[in-house]
């Protein structure tokens, strides 16, 4: 793809998941890439894989001081930040009636806080060299909704509102943001939704169905999307949400 090759990119989840499959696929593209995890096993395997390595730092998304710290290392050892791609998620299924307050204080801290820091701290750099492509995983929870997910889906939800706002903002220093929403994934975080579901084995299975194209998502199937929105093919796209679920949400 156009405009990937040697541009400096940091990946928030990259050691699981989507994440990983993202992280290979744009150190595969020629991009230097900076994994932020807090789990470095999941992200040695997934340097393994990357053509020519790739940059990690353990690094707990939802605290702040990290996060700086984090981002003046990458910017100190390989240099000015040109993509972000905001993926870490974390979710407990639960209905909304039987959660409490301590598990909303989780949720909203990794899928909401957590990019919402990444954006604060990254966005000036971008802003002062008048170049960026953030690339946020959302889901098609924050479109639609999804049982068991409330607070979940208000953060993914929020993360669209928030992209198209600051798509607004700031448009006119050459930076892009947009939205990517997987379906089902095979993922763990999927792994959790089933354990945490009675007959959890059986929804996975009525879940597949569901989708048009008969089957949930697998990790390789976001990272194309991803390359492509930060690539200079989508110059022109920005405060854009797409639906990668094989046509399980059309809207
Ligand atoms: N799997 C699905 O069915 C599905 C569906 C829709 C959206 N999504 C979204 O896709 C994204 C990737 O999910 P996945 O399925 O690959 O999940 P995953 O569990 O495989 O990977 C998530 C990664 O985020 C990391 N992470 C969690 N908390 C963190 C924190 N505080 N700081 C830094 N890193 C942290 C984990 O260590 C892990 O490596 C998430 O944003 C998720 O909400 C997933």
């Amino acid at each position: 793809m156009k405009g990937l090759s040697g541009r400096r990119v940091l990946l928030t989840g990259g050691a699981s998941g989507i994440g990983r499959a993202t992280a290979i696929r744009l150190a595969e593209e020629g991009c230097r890439v900076g994994i932020l995890d807090i789990d470095e096993a999941g992200a040695a395997a997934t340097i393994a894989r990357c053509p020519g390595g790739a940059w990690f730092a353990r690094t707990d998304i939802t605290n702040r001081t990290n996060v700086e710290a984090t981002v003046a290392q990458f910017e100190t050892e390989i240099g000015p930040i040109d993509f972000l791609a905001n993926i870490a998620g974390w979710e407990r299924f639960r209905n909304f009636l039987d959660t409490d307050t301590a598990l909303w204080d989780r949720i909203i801290g990794i899928n909401l806080y957590g990019p919402l820091h990444l954006h604060h701290v990254v966005l000036p750099g971008m802003v002062q060299r008048g170049f960026g492509r953030i690339v946020n995983v959302s889901s098609d929870a924050g479109r639609v909704g999804s049982s068991g997910e409330a607070v979940y889906s208000a953060c993914k939800g929020g993360i669209i509102a928030f992209t198209k706002t600051v798509a607004r903002e700031v448009a006119r220093k050459g930076i892009t943001l947009n939205v990517l929403c997987p379906g089902p994934t095979d993922t763990p975080l999927f792994d959790e939704f089933k354990a945490g579901t009675p007959d959890g084995a059986k929804v996975g299975e009525a879940m597949a169905r569901a989708v048009p194209l008969k089957r949930i998502g697998q990790p390789e199937d976001y990272p194309g999307t991803i390359a492509f929105l930060l690539s200079d093919d989508a110059a022109y796209i920005t405060g854009q949400t797409l639906s990668v679920s094989g046509g399980l949400t059309m809207s």
